[in-house]
């Protein structure tokens, strides 16, 4: 098993040590029932002493995550779900692997999915999609035998550089994107370009699980940063970037995953300004800036008020679009643009031309227009819903946001509630959230989840809704 340690760290080798581990069983990395490897041998992997090892382990053993049986080792403590535990796969934990956590691969699914942040396959535009790709391949059969550039379709990357340009208020050109196989794929380029062992990153908290995988898999140390009603907190960040100087910060502004909460226009500026002030990137990423309510537009990307190559704006269109696609763009200026390509060579030398011409005909016609407004009203609609079930069913001890666009509430619990304990309880129903632990590094509080509004169909919404306030009132009483 391979550690990231970094000697320089203010953080003690014990607790880096403690965090990583703590970080993979919490992600179910490793299962419930799983082996540690000894103390002998997670120090020879990592180079450091067996009283370090030690100490780490007693720490996750006081945290309640492990169990240490004498004369058998040190065991994962989380219940045993699907996975067994075979004896005969052992010789794989013996070869040090570098990955620390993901928050993706093992969740089951479920009837009533509040988990996934993702749309209804039924208010997405598929059927005008698969039409549209019949005729365009019918008319260029040769783009199923080429392959795309690496830099992205020129094409695909006008239309994107208009689109960005005009309604999203930045002033790009074709040049100046890179294409990626969804947004995703644009942080992790990123995050490969810039970012490697001990290099500090901050983040919202809390944060997209997604961008922690990426940074914490690349050995770095993510700083999170409490937000209020405007969004990330300037003064902490500034207290943050001159003690820890970070390379990076990663935002998601606009109806933020997970607490659906937009930055403020005036918290935009501030945060730009400490980056400046600072010299380290922005990565922000706008996956749904469409997708507003109450007819109120958000305020314009962070990109809009750059001036010099400070923000890597990543667009994409998996959620309001077509996740079976994933399309997205990195827009990068300055030479840090030559970087970014050469990840994107040494990852997958070009998104599949397929993909990137499939969004052309949307992008480039008046059907995108019609379709985030009927998106807009549909999931507004849902929001509606979720709020008044939840205003109505729920105890007065559990508040919530309430988002002005995208897909996402975020839930807050008193903070003596184990929302992965109450995962566990509605799993036995056929029913799944996201518990808010994901959402932070190191040392997550336990008392958050998100509920995606978007992805069930309205009718399995509302009765998710009820059996939801069933179950969490049923989970509190039995808990007092
Ligand atoms: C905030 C955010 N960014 C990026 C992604 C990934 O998007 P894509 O499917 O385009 O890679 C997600 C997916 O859940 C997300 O929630």
């Amino acid at each position: 098993m391979k550690l990231f340690l970094s000697r320089t760290s203010h953080e003690s080798l014990t607790d880096q040590i403690f965090y990583q581990l703590a970080g993979r069983i919490q992600t179910n990395m490793i299962s419930g029932g799983e082996k540690l490897p000894s103390v002998r041998q997670l120090s020879a992997d990592s180079g450091v002493s067996f009283l370090t090892i030690h100490k780490a382990y007693k720490k996750l053993e006081q945290a309640g995550m492990v169990k240490s049986i004498q004369g058998k080792g040190v065991f994962v403590e989380r219940p045993v779900r699907k996975e067994t535990f075979v004896s005969a796969f052992d010789w794989q934990l013996a070869i040090p692997g570098y990955l620390t956590r993901s928050s993706f691969h093992s969740r089951p699914k479920t009837t009533y999915a509040f988990d996934y942040s993702a749309m209804n396959p039924g208010l997405l535009p598929t059927m005008y999609l698969a039409d549209q790709l019949k005729d365009m391949l019918k008319a260029e059969p040769a783009i199923l035998g080429t392959y795309g550039e690496v830099q992205g379709d020129a094409q695909t990357r006008e239309a994107f550089a208009a689109y960005l340009t005009t309604q999203l208020g930045l002033s790009a050109s074709a040049d100046e994107l890179i294409m990626t196989t969804g947004l995703h794929q644009g942080i992790e380029l990123i995050a490969k370009a810039l970012i490697g062992p001990g290099d500090v990153v901050v983040t919202e908290a809390p944060t997209y699980p997604g961008v922690l995988d990426i940074f914490m898999n690349r050995g770095a140390k993510v700083i999170p940063i409490a937000m209020d009603e405007e969004g990330m907190r300037a003064d902490l960040l500034a207290h943050v970037a001159k003690t820890y100087h970070p390379k990076a910060m990663y935002v998601n502004p606009t109806f933020q995953n997970p607490t659906g909460r937009s930055m403020s226009a005036r918290r935009r500026k501030e945060v730009l300004h400490q980056a400046q002030l600072h010299g380290l990137f922005i990565i922000e990423d706008d996956s749904w800036s469409e997708l507003y309510f109450d007819e109120k537009p958000p305020p314009k990307p962070i990109k809009s008020l750059d001036d010099d190559g400070r923000v890597l704006f990543l667009k994409g269109f998996s959620k309001a679009l077509a996740p079976g696609i994933r399309v997205g763009t990195i827009f990068a200026e300055g030479p840090f643009k030559q970087m970014l390509l050469t990840a994107k060579a040494s990852s997958d030398l070009g998104t599949p031309l397929l993909t990137q011409r499939a969004v052309l005909p949307f992008l480039t016609s008046d059907r995108m227009r019609q379709h985030f407004e009927k998106l807009r009203v549909a999931l507004e609609l849902r929001r509606d819903k979720t709020i008044a079930i939840l205003a109505d069913s729920f105890p007065s001890s559990v508040s919530w946001t309430i988002p002005e666009g995208g897909l996402n509430i975020w839930l807050t619990f008193p903070d003596n509630v184990s929302t992965m304990a109450l995962y566990e309880y509605c799993l036995q129903r056929d029913l799944s959230f996201l518990p808010g632990h994901v959402c932070f590094p190191y040392e997550p509080p336990d008392h958050h989840m998100r509920l995606t509004y978007s992805l069930m169909s309205e009718h399995d919404l509302t009765e998710g809704l009820q059996l939801f306030a069933a179950l969490t009132n049923a989970f509190l009483k039995e808990k007092r």
